[in-house]
Order: structure tokens, then C-alpha cells, then sequence
């Protein structure tokens, strides 16, 4: 009896309120209807309620719904009783219903669950993985490769994504690179944004957008030595700087959720880490959102040697500001003694809980808990043609060209023979990628395909594997350890130097296989894994008419490859459409038009490299030998961050800055003029770039402030302006704020982060 008045008075509040949202125009109106609603509910809920929001489980359930072992009854139990959340991989919308009904049908106050999936580049339509797509400094395909993501997961029961990835990561070595968008702050920023955007739309409360997930929180990228999970000593400078401006344009952008990290900074596991989650996050930035913990990151507490045990990590992450727990099973067991005996306050769980409920009525959970529940919708909707469609259109505008001498692409149509080698050729698998939600293995069009697309059927097309990366044994599995990786069998090498002997043209598709970027996937060598450095030197032996085409999720050592081929198309793993995109840019229907969110160094022992570094105090020095370089390889990169070539060539002129001058407040226009000065129409990403020459502490040598993709026809001149502001002039000083110092300024606009169009500025008191 108690029971159903109490169900009816949510229900009655929610009713209420949504009527009148309808009314209501603006989003303050809202928002605090919003906050009405929420504490309306958080006044129902006993302690072991509140404890259950915060409370997420693992799902790994499909379209069978709920499996039948041990662990999953006991989790249906505690989902009847009001005492989950959230949960994750519960996958299609019968299962989505299923859990639903669970908690609607059973639990005391009938508080819908928030169902969370990695959507990270696509959902079934694949797009290229998150690294590839930055390659296109594209924010409008990117903000809707995202909406086409959240569209299909949302289709199938999913309402949460933990996505976007914004961990700046400077690192070849860390697997995790694949997931972000590089080394640059600024880049990174704009691209999460783009993302969150996507996912979100301009309305949580819609029925094809999903919450978004900052993530990881922070300093993850930086994991020493490459090595996931590992430590990052980060200054509190560096990470203001470099590390936290993506996460605070992500707050900004109204990001619905963030998750922690693994790895410690500076002593103090991320999870526990009251002043990057209460302090700076959720006071300083004033952001409303809820804070997930990454899998398990609770319970790693322990092996850090932060927490004595479970029940203690459960009281330092709920105290540091971690809302939800994901998969340590620590609040569940620990919370309620943890408030009941003073160690937790009740105010951090209250406000822990309302920030969960908050994004639950938002998401419109509350006025239709069934509403991403549609079977029509996951019949139709996902992995349409028109879906496909703009995965070839993002997948094309994220390849980069790193090296074409000769000319030697586009290639003629009409082209004879031509030789498609390597162990990449072929594969239908490895352009899906890692984290690939439900992007079916072998569903992307191969490389061979895309040319046999693309071609006359009068072209002799000669196909030879040559190689493989790994070895039988390693093919599907989902984890690879190290001694499964590499193949030593070279058998198949002759017959692909056959194939290449009397080719006019030999496209070399070589690189990493889909899995081994992503969690969990650091190497020391990031050269060509098996014999694929054998294969393709044998081939050059026969031929020197190579393109390679690298497949990849991190930046490789191709310095070999460099110095020796006369062309290299840097494709990624660029999702369902792949071969369809590489073949548009291979034959001219599309130029190519990416540039790199990475360096790629000249070998490994480079690692970590950037272009925003510091001078240090012992820059290079033509007449000293005791600079701060390498003996035996350069100190810059091959390729440098910004990078790519195009079909034709655009010029750069006439760089104007519209004063000289300014006080910290103020504002100049740069203006540029760019010529595509080629035969061929083409994209180019202009970039800008800074340098503040001194300030009280030091600063990087070169760092992106702006950058627009423009459109050129052949012959054709623009002029683009960007405007420096306070925004881009500030970083965080020794006074541990954001301020513009007065000082000299020096400033580049061009190509990639090389560019020598340069001025200068001042800024003064
Ligand atoms: C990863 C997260 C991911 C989570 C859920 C963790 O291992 O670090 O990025 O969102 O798993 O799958």
C-alpha cells in the first residue's frame, strides 16, 4: 500500500513536470524543473536506494536477454530491488527491455536504468577509428559520424556511450593512442566537442541521441613509457596545460558524464583523486554531470597500494567525487556501513545520486524508461545505406598522404595491370579496428574489393597476400600475447615478387592488424610486425613503382619505407567503407586531403614525441655538440603533426596581423591568403599557430590556435582570417590561474606544424 502512494507521487511529480517542459522555452526553465524533479525523487529514496544508483553492472547480455548463470541471477535480484543504476553491455532492444521491465516491474520507486556500450567509432556502421577520423580536421563529418553512431546505438537500446576518448596522448607506443585524437590539446578539444555534439544533439531528451562520456579523467595518455595502465608523473602545470583543456571544453559543451582513469598521478590513483574530481571538476568548472570510474578502477585502488581493502577504496573514491562504480562491486558492499559510520558523508551520496538522476531525466528515462526500447527502429535503422555512405565520405576525407613523389598518384583508371600485395589486401577485418561495438568481423570492404570496385573489368588486377602479421593461432582472438603476434613464414614472399616483377603499379597494403591498438596493446616496436619489412624490401627489389597503403592505429616507423618508396597513403583503419574510400583517393575521385594529429618519429627510441615540446636550455646548437638531440637519429619527426600532402599545391601569402599590439584583453586579426596553385581542386587545413617567447613558466615552442578546412578549385585564391584572443594567448601561470602574460608573441600560419609564413606580436600591460 505504502508502496503504490509513494510510486504515485514520482510518477504524479514526473508527470507534472514533463507537461509543463512542453510549455517552457528556455533551457534554464528547465534545467531547474530539472532540479526539481530530481530532488523530488532523492526525497523517497532510503540509503540502500541511493546506493543502488550508484551501483553499475556488467551486462554481457545479448539479444537472448538475461543469461542464466549464478552471478546473473543474483544481479537480477538486486535489479528488482531497486539497487542498480546503470548498466553495461546489455546489448539489443529485447535485452535492453528486459532489464528495464526488471526495475520497472519490481523496485519500490521504479528509477529507470542509464545503459551504457563503448560506442567509439561507429555502432554497426564503422567508421575510422578515432585517431584516423581526427586525421580529417573535419568537425562537421566528425560531429556527424558521431550522430550516425548514436542514432544506431540508440536504435538498439543504448543511451549512453563512453565515448568520446580525450585523452591527449603523445606516445606511438601506448595501444590506447587509436582511440583520441593525438598529441594537441587544442585539437583534441575541438574534435571532443564535435563528438559530444554528435552524441548528444542539441536535445538528450530526443530519441536518437545518447549521453556522451568524457573520458579518461585524467592524464591516462600520458602513461609512462607507453605502458597502459602505467604510472604518469605530471606536474600540476603540465596538466593544466596540456592534459585538462580538452575535459574543460567538454564541461563546457555540456557533457553528460565523465569517467576516471587508471593510471596515478603523481602518487594518487585518478579514482581517488579529490581535486581533479570535487575540486577542479565539479567545483571549479561548475559541472553537473556524473562521474563513472573506469572497470574496476575502484578495486585497483588496492593494487596501487592506495587502499588497504575494498571497503577503503569504496570511501576514498566515493569521498574523491567517483559517482558511479563500474564493475568494482565496492559500493554495493561497503557503502551503506561506510555513511552509517561516518567515513562517507550522506551529502557526497546525495549529491553523487542527483547528479545521476539528473542525466536520467534528461535522457527522458523517466517519461518513457522503454523509449530506446523501438523493434521497428533496430530493424531499419542500423547500418543503412546512407549510413554506409557517409562512412565513405568520413573514411576518404581521414587518409593522409605522407609521401608521393613522381606523381605517382592518383593512379590512371585505365591502367593495365596492376599488382594489390600484402598481408592487408585482402582483409576485410582489420579496417573495423579495436573497440568496434557491434561492427561485425570481415564486414569491411576490403582493399581489393574497393579497387575492383573502382577499375575497368579490362585491368588485370594480380592479388598476392605474401605474408601474414600474426599467426593462426592469434586470428579472432580478442587478447594477443606478445610471442602470438609475429609469423617468421616467408613462403608466400616469391609469389608476390612475381606478381609485382611486371605490374605498372604495386599497391603494398601493409601495417598492424585491427586489434593490436586498443586497450592493453603497448609495444616496443613499432615497425612492420612478421616479415613484412622482408616482403616489402623483396618486392622493392622487382619494382620501385610502390604505393604502400599502411593500415594502422597508432603512428608506425616507416622511416625504411620513407626514404625508399616513392609513395605512402596513410589509411588508418578507416571502418566498413575502406576500400571503397582508399580506392576514391588511389584513383583521383577524391584528393586527399587529411593531415597527421600525430608525429611519426623517425624510430621508437623517439617516444614520446611532439611537436608543442619544450625549447629547453640547450636547443639545437650547430657549433656545440652537447645539445639536447639524439647522436644517432634526428630529433624531429619524420612526419610531423599537421602533415599531409594533397594532389595539387596550395601556396601561402601575404600574412597580415591587423595590429602589432595589444593589451592581455585584446584581439588580432591574422589574415592569410592561400592559393591552390595545382592542377586539381582539394581541401587544405589551414593552420595557426603561436609561440609566447617568455613566460613565467615555459612554454612550448610552437602551439595550435586555429585551423579551418577550406575548399580551393584550381587557380582559385581565399583569404581566411583567425582571430587571436585572450583565449588563445592564456595558459595557467606560476599564479595558478589562466592569464595572458604581456610579453613578445610570435605566430605561423600553413600547412603543418612546420609552417615558415611567420609574424609577430606583442602584448602589453
Ligand atoms: C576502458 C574504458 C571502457 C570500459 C568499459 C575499460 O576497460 O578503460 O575506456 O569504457 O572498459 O568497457
Amino acid at each position: 500500500m505504502q508502496k503504490n502512494i509513494l510510486v504515485t507521487v514520482v510518477f504524479l511529480f514526473i508527470t507534472l513536470f514533463s507537461c509543463s517542459d512542453k510549455k517552457n522555452s528556455t533551457n534554464q526553465t528547465s534545467n531547474s524543473k530539472v532540479e526539481q524533479k530530481v530532488d523530488s525523487v532523492l526525497a523517497l529514496m532510503t540509503l540502500q536506494e541511493k546506493i543502488g544508483q550508484m551501483n553499475q553492472y556488467n551486462g554481457s547480455w545479448d539479444v537472448t536477454g538475461p543469461a542464466s548463470n549464478v552471478s546473473d541471477q543474483e544481479k537480477l535480484e538486486k535489479l528488482k530491488n531497486g539497487e542498480v543504476g546503470s548498466m553495461l553491455n546489455v546489448l539489443s532492444v529485447k535485452a535492453t527491455r528486459e532489464a528495464q521491465k526488471l526495475v520497472m516491474d519490481n523496485s519500490r520507486l521504479k528509477i529507470p536504468l542509464i545503459i551504457g556500450y563503448d560506442v567509439i567509432h561507429g555502432y554497426k556502421t564503422i567508421f575510422p577509428v578515432p585517431l584516423g577520423e581526427s586525421a580529417s580536421w573535419d568537425l562537421d563529418i566528425i560531429k556527424k559520424s558521431a550522430a550516425i553512431a548514436a542514432s544506431e546505438a540508440s536504435a538498439a537500446g543504448v543511451n549512453w556511450t563512453f565515448a568520446p576518448m580525450i585523452d591527449v596522448s603523445r606516445d606511438a607506443r601506448w595501444g590506447r593512442i587509436m582511440e583520441g585524437s593525438g598529441e594537441d590539446p587544442f585539437l583534441t578539444a575541438k574534435i571532443g566537442v564535435a563528438r559530444i555534439q554528435g552524441f548528444q544533439g542539441d536535445d538528450l531528451a530526443k530519441n536518437y541521441t545518447i549521453a556522451a562520456c568524457a573520458k579518461h579523467f585524467a592524464g591516462y595518455g600520458f602513461a609512462e613509457a607507453g605502458r597502459d595502465y602505467n604510472i604518469a608523473n605530471i606536474g600540476e602545470y603540465e596538466l593544466q596545460n596540456a592534459i585538462l583543456p580538452p575535459f574543460k571544453a567538454a564541461a563546457e559543451a555540456g557533457v553528460a558524464t565523465f569517467m576516471n582513469s587508471f593510471n596515478e598521478i603523481d602518487g594518487i590513483p585518478a579514482t581517488g583523486h579529490k581535486i581533479l574530481q570535487r575540486d577542479i571538476l565539479k567545483e571549479d568548472w561548475n559541472w553537473d554531470g556524473f562521474m563513472v570510474s573506469d572497470w574496476g578502477s575502484i578495486g585497483e585502488m588496492i593494487a596501487h597500494g592506495y587502499a588497504k581493502d575494498l571497503s577503503h577504496a569504496a570511501e576514498i573514491a566515493a569521498n574523491a567525487g567517483s559517482d558511479m562504480d563500474m564493475e568494482s562491486y565496492a559500493y554495493e558492499a561497503h557503502l551503506e556501513e561506510l555513511v552509517n559510520n561516518g567515513k562517507v558523508d550522506i551529502n557526497h551520496i546525495d549529491d553523487a545520486v542527483k547528479r545521476i538522476l539528473r542525466v536520467k531525466f534528461k535522457l527522458g528515462l523517466f517519461d518513457d524508461p522503454y523509449k530506446y526500447c523501438n523493434e521497428e527502429r533496430e530493424k531499419n535503422e542500423i547500418f543503412t545505406e546512407e549510413n554506409q555512405a557517409f562512412s565513405r565520405e568520413v573514411a576518404k576525407k581521414s587518409i593522409v598522404l605522407l609521401k608521393n613523389d613522381g606523381n605517382i598518384l592518383p593512379l590512371n583508371k585505365n591502367i593495365k595491370n596492376i599488382a594489390v600485395i600484402g598481408p592487408l589486401a585482402d582483409d576485410k577485418d582489420t579496417p573495423i579496428g579495436n573497440w568496434r561495438a557491434k561492427g561485425g568481423r570481415n564486414t569491411a570492404v576490403s582493399l581489393l574489393e574497393g579497387i575492383k570496385n573502382a577499375v575497368p573489368s579490362s585491368t588485370n588486377i594480380i592479388h598476392e597476400k605474401g605474408c601474414d602479421i600474426v599467426t593462426n593461432k592469434a586470428i579472432g582472438r580478442t587478447f594477443l600475447l606478445p610471442l602470438e603476434f609475429n609469423t617468421t613464414d616467408k613462403s608466400g614472399i616469391p609469389a608476390a615478387v612475381k606478381a609485382a616483377k611486371n605490374a605498372e603499379a604495386v599497391i603494398l597494403a601493409i601495417g598492424e592488424m585491427a586489434l593490436q591498438t586498443g586497450e592493453g596493446r603497448s609495444q616496443t616496436n613499432i615497425g612492420f610486425l612478421g616479415v613484412q619489412q622482408e616482403l616489402l624490401e623483396a618486392v622493392y627489389k622487382v619494382n620501385k613503382n610502390i604505393v604502400i597503403v599502411l593500415m594502422n592505429g597508432r603512428p608506425m616507423d616507416v622511416s625504411w619505407a620513407a626514404e625508399k618508396v616513392p609513395s605512402i597513403l596513410e589509411c588508418w583503419q578507416l571502418g566498413s567503407q575502406s576500400g571503397n574510400a582508399i580506392a576514391d583517393v588511389l584513383f583521383g575521385d577524391y584528393n586527399p586531403s587529411g593531415k597527421l594529429p600525430v608525429s611519426f618519429p623517425h624510430n621508437v627510441g623517439q617516444e614520446p614525441l611532439y611537436y608543442n615540446q619544450k625549447n629547453t636550455g640547450r636547443p639545437y646548437n650547430a657549433t656545440h655538440v652537447t645539445f639536447s638531440a639524439y647522436r644517432d637519429a634526428p630529433k624531429t619527426a619524420l612526419f610531423p603533426f599537421g602533415y599531409g600532402l594533397s594532389y595539387t599545391t596550395f601556396e601561402y601569402k601575404n600574412l597580415k596581423l591587423d595590429k602589432n599590439e595589444i593589451p592581455v584583453n585584446g584581439k588580432i586579426i591574422v589574415s592569410v591568403d592561400i592559393s591552390n596553385i595545382g592542377n586539381m581542386d582539394g581541401e587544405e587545413v589551414v593552420q595557426l599557430y603561436i609561440r609566447d617567447l617568455v613566460g613565467s613558466l615555459t612554454r612550448p615552442i610552437r602551439e595550435l590556435k586555429g585551423f579551418e578546412k577550406i575548399f580551393l578549385k584550381t587557380g582559385e585564391t581565399k583569404n581566411i582570417t583567425f582571430t587571436i584572443n585572450q583565449e588563445s594567448l592564456q595558459f595557467y601561470t606560476v599564479n595558478k590561474k589562466w592569464e595572458v602574460e604581456p610579453g613578445n608573441f610570435e605566430v605561423w600560419v600553413g600547412g603543418d606544424s612546420n609552417a615558415s609564413l611567420k609574424s609577430t606580436f606583442k602584448v602589453i600591460e
